[in-house]
């Protein structure tokens, strides 16, 4: 079979997958439900599938795989990618990054006090004050250390390929974690038994003090909400695209050359195999002792093996100070009729309506 399409029930997937290739021409191998981080990572070890095979608009957006996550797995991809860890989103890069951190998170505080200290009935749109923080601390990101690095250490790189690497750390920066992020605050303001819950765990942990990146270690309901988010509203519900550019065998399947493969993540993460009552988000999953709480990738969220996501430490960094700073300072509502708005737009699980939510100011 040079066709083989494991159609989906999911509407996020196909939309994220139709926006991106509006006529399915080519062979697609869909690799879904029955797929495992292990195999993902098999997946990504195959040298004869390392390639990316791009559509037009990625091709001119990219500057053809001039960045990261589109390069083709190669000497450039090891270069760059080490380059982007050792300056913006390895962990000791993190750490040099934080104040910008700390000051995102008091910029969000603040101007959230200012909307309902104006109009405290009002529901407010919290995308257009987040993202606007998170595309000021990626632009800080790179401004002060990422463009004066790669000019001087990588001197291979072409003017054009240093424009496209600074440019994916901002745009990966300013989407995936707002995703995440809104997706959580929607889950949270619609359940206030578990929006209580990780309320206690905060006043527990921080007392009077504001939540900061030392005390997430000591939360592991607020860790869980951030895990389930993932698994339920998975941020990049298929991984890229790889093309198949040699005939190769894989999981008991003759894979012809020229066909591409496409990881459902959303599919792995909605398995009824693994997963009990996947539909339904309950932090709680995550808080039986067979997960490890230290464990970023309890879901397939990031991807796995070699091309795993360059950027888990930062998006877990900001989405669990931000959510924990949102709880500690407000309780959150839904607007009236918020509940349904849960349509999806874009490559990623971008919410189609942003999320309005009325906010009241706690006691601490
Ligand atoms: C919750 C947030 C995020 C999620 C769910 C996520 C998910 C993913 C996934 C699924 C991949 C593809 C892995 C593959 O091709 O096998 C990926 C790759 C990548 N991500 Fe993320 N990501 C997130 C945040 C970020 C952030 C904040 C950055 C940078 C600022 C980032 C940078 C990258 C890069 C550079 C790659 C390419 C890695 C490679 O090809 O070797 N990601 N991410």
């Amino acid at each position: 079979m040079d066709f083989i399409i494991e159609l989906m029930s999911n509407r996020r997937v196909l939309n994220a997958y139709c926006n991106e290739q509006r006529v399915i021409t080519m062979k697609v191998l869909f690799l879904t439900n029955s797929i495992c981080s292990d195999e993902l990572a098999m997946v990504t070890r195959y040298s004869s599938m390392s390639t990316r095979k791009l559509s037009k608009a990625l091709k001119i957006l990219t500057s053809d795989k001039c960045m990261v996550a589109t390069s083709d797995y190669n000497d450039f991809h090891k270069m760059v990618k080490r380059h982007v860890l050792t300056n913006v989103l390895g962990a000791n890069a993190q750490k040099r990054h934080r104040s910008q951190r700390d000051t995102m998170r008091e910029n969000v505080a603040s101007r959230l006090h200012a909307h309902v200290n104006n109009s405290p009935q009002e529901a407010i749109n919290f995308r257009e004050i987040f993202e606007s923080e998170l595309f000021g601390i990626a632009l800080k990101q790179e401004l002060n250390c990422y463009t004066d690095y790669l000019l001087s250490e990588a001197k291979t790189l072409t003017p054009e390929q240093i424009t496209m690497l600074i440019w994916e750390t901002i745009i990966q920066t300013a989407d995936t974690t707002l995703v995440t992020t809104e997706w959580a605050m929607y889950e949270l303001a619609k359940d206030q038994k578990k929006q209580d819950r990780l309320f206690e765990e905060i006043q527990n942990v921080c007392g009077t003090d504001k939540v900061t990146e030392e005390h997430l270690s000591q939360m592991p309901y607020l860790g869980a909400v951030f895990h389930e988010t993932l698994r339920k509203d998975s941020p990049v519900p298929i991984v890229p695209l790889r093309y198949v550019h040699e005939d190769t065998q894989l999981g008991g399947y003759y894979v012809p050359a020229g066909t591409e493969i496409a990881i459902n993540i959303y599919g792995c993460n909605m398995d009824k195999n693994r997963w009990e009552s996947p539909e339904e988000w309950k932090p709680e999953r995550f808080l039986e002792p067979k997960h490890d709480p230290m464990d970023l990738y309890k879901t397939m969220a990031f991807g796995a093996g070699k091309r795993v996501c360059a950027g888990s430490l930062q998006a877990m960094l900001i989405v669990c100070t931000s959510i924990g700073r949102l709880v500690q300072e407000f309780e959150w509502k839904l607007r009236q009729g918020e509940e349904e708005n849960v349509a999806t737009v874009g490559l990623t699980t971008r919410k189609l309506h942003p999320m309005h939510a009325i906010l009241k100011p706690r006691n601490w």
